[in-house]
């Protein structure tokens, strides 16, 4: 009997996102931020994680070592079974081309490209076929409520603007893991639930979506609320 059960296994997801008791430390003259004390934590494919807590409490910090932007002083982090921590840096961009849409709080956007040439040239990055370019721009211009501020660029868009700009360059490739740090910062409660839905339906098909957020609405459409207290997880 045993023999017939382990010739088919049990189907068990991988997780999309791995992070390993992360520590990351900030130093200012004789000051030292203890930003994460040891934070571990998977994400599976299909859940909207929101990642909460006060300000300072290590959102930001937490989700720029997910995406392997800033490198954790320790722990280390695995995205779709590939490490990307302490990695060489064409080997992160490739890892974050290939599976990774990142929104910050700010950078997100070139500012001498339109909005929709943003879009695009995150299309092109990700090697997505450019017959199919311009619709994919269009459909997640529409997705996040920008279609007509196609042509500005981040100098001319309001804050709440230039966030969806954001989340349009992080979300047109569809990736398989979704990170944004305040999404549905300074946007009207119409715009806040444009947005939600298309992180849910990123998830939906399959995605992870870890976001940071102020927001109680938004932790309250996400399957999952992890709670940061001084860079450690108090609740989850
Ligand atoms: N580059 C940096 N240099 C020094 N200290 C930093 C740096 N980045 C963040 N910190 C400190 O690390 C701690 C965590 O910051 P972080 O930006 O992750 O907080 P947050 O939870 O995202 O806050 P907010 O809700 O205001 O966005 C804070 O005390 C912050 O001052
Ligand atoms: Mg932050």
């Amino acid at each position: 009997m045993a023999q017939d059960f382990a010739e088919f296994p049990l189907e068990v997801t991988p997780p999309l996102v791995e992070a390993h008791e992360l520590y990351r430390f900030y130093h200012i003259g004789d000051d030292e931020t203890l930003a994460l004390r040891g934070v571990t934590l998977t994400v599976a494919p299909g859940e909207v994680v929101a990642i909460t807590g006060p300000s300072g409490s290590g959102k930001s910090t937490l989700l720029s070592c997910l995406a392997g932007l800033d490198e954790p002083d320790g722990g280390y982090v695995v995205v779709a079974g590939a490490r990307i921590t302490r990695r060489p840096e064409p080997e992160r961009a490739a890892i974050r081309a290939r599976n990774l849409g990142v929104l910050m709080q700010s950078g997100n956007l070139f500012d001498h490209l339109s909005v929709a040439d943003n879009v695009k040239m995150q299309l092109h990055l990700a090697g997505k076929s450019p017959s199919t370019v311009s619709q994919t721009v269009s459909q997640t211009l529409a997705a996040v409520g920008l279609e007509d501020r196609k042509d500005a660029r981040l100098g001319e868009l309001s804050g709440g603007e230039a966030a969806r700009a954001g989340l349009a360059v992080a979300m047109a490739a569809q990736p398989s893991v979704l990170i944004a740090d305040e999404p549905t910062g300074d946007v009207d409660a119409t715009t806040e639930t444009l947005i939600l839905d298309a992180l849910q339906a990123r998830a939906a098909s399959g995605g992870a979506v870890i976001l940071a957020t102020h927001s109680r609405e938004v932790a309250a459409a996400a399957n999952r609320v992890i709670r940061l207290r001084d860079g450690r997880i108090v609740d989850d």
